[in-house]
């Protein structure tokens, strides 16, 4: 089966197409035929985060040559030689520009060998999220083929079975443990079976992402400051009297509370002024060590509470190299697997809407379900990954 996923959650305008064969060896191979992310990062950068109604905008913009590169690529896009029917666009109301160059685009265009789209219908930016969504609803109209809303959280769980250009998903040992660290969630969810999901744990306030980049902001440094604070952090000699708090680190719980930390970075800041770089890059590894350290904590907790036996850890800040590490060694040390996803698959990506939508394709077409009607998906800015329990 060929799917098409479709991610605009937040700042990445993002579709992939994946071939899915069922035969190999009976665990389902993924081969990428197309893949693309079209990052709106530096837009924002002015803006200090993600600005929702430029996001918006820039979706509205890029999603139709999205759609034509990434079908291009994967050998799915084909011109009409006659261009007379009228294809009548849906769904679009509210794009009327997008709405009418899609509809020159699909009068000039032979229908895709596409069997499934899946597009990411929550957690993210109502905006963002809605253009994405109805932009699928669309094309799902009119190529008269189901749509699947996919959870971004549960794509961020199953990114760290995904690689190019070829994988098959291994069947991880449950119960599995996740560590969601984003820009927008801090999540310790328990995975029981695929697609069976507990939440035991989220920040109060602050997202962990959230944090490193509001740091970076009172350290001078551009949107996004994850990866400014990570490289600010590798130049600091260690030597320092620099101290942070590790906030909730004994709380009897797994929630994380991420915004005294900035508030403690502030002050120091202020009273620090004006800052030298060996001061900032000193900052910068006890921001980074004060983080690791109480998601460490939490996580090594949870792994002995629930008897885990395997972890993941996902979402945009997985990329940090020490945060990496050293769970790595929490798992090395606790003799249990480790699944990161590869670099290029930390951020927001549509490999990973692929991927779950993938197993809830499966879920649908085992249990003779019939898939949801166009007319009853929304855009659900708050949803839970719980809420997909199937
Ligand atoms: O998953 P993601 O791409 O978008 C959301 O769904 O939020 O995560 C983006 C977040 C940003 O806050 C960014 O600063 C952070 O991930 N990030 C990092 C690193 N690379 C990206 N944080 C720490 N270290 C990094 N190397
Ligand atoms: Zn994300």
């Amino acid at each position: 089966m060929n799917i098409l996923a479709i991610e605009t959650s937040c700042d990445e305008t993002a579709m992939t197409v994946v071939s899915v064969d069922e035969k190999i060896n009976t665990q389902p191979n993924f081969k990428i035929l197309g893949h693309l992310v079209r990052s709106q990062a530096e837009k924002h950068a002015a803006y200090g985060g993600v600005f929702p109604n430029l996001a918006k905008r820039e979706h509205e913009t890029n999603i139709l040559p999205v759609l034509i590169q990434v079908l291009t690529e994967s050998g799915l896009y084909a011109n009409k030689e006659h261009t007379n029917e009228m294809t009548e666009i849906l769904y679009l109301e509210r794009y009327p520009e997008l709405a009418t160059r899609l509809g020159t685009m699909l009068e000039n265009t032979e229908k895709p060998n596409i069997d499934y789209i899946c597009v990411t219908a929550g957690p993210g930016l109502a905006p963002a999220l809605w253009v994405g969504l109805s932009f699928a609803r669309a094309l799902a109209a009119a190529w008269d083929i189901p749509l699947i809303p996919i959870n971004h959280m549960e794509g961020h769980v199953v990114s760290v079975f995904a690689q190019g250009p070829e994988f098959q998903v291994p069947s991880p040992e449950f119960p599995a443990l996740a560590l969601l660290v984003s820009g927008g969630h801090t999540e310790l969810v328990v995975m029981t079976d695929w697609m069976q999901y507990k939440k035991i744990g989220a920040t109060v306030d602050d997202a962990v992402g959230e944090a490193f980049d509001k740091t970076a902001r009172l350290l001078g440094l551009s949107y996004p400051g994850g990866p400014q604070i990570s490289k600010l952090a590798g130049q600091s000699t260690g030597q320092h009297d620099i101290s942070l708090p590790r906030p909730m680190m004994h709380s009897s719980d797994y929630n994380f509370s991420f915004s005294g930390l900035k508030t403690a970075v502030r002050r120091l800041v202020e009273s620090n002024e004006p800052l030298s770089e060996s001061w900032k890059a000193n900052l910068a590894a006890e921001f980074e060590a004060a983080v690791t350290e109480v998601l460490i904590s939490k996580t090594s907790t949870a792994i002995d509470e629930f008897g885990i036996k395997t972890l993941i850890l996902a979402g945009g800040v997985a990329a940090n190299k020490n945060i990496r590490r050293a769970i790595t060694d929490l798992s090395r040390d606790k003799k249990i697997d480790i699944n990161i996803p590869t670099q290029d698959l930390t951020g927001d990506n549509s490999l990973m809407i692929a991927v779950a939508g993938y197993f809830r394709i499966s879920h649908y077409l085992k249990e003779n379900l019939s898939f949801p009607e166009l007319d009853t998906i929304q855009a659900e800015p708050n949803w839970s990954i719980t809420e997909t329990n199937s």
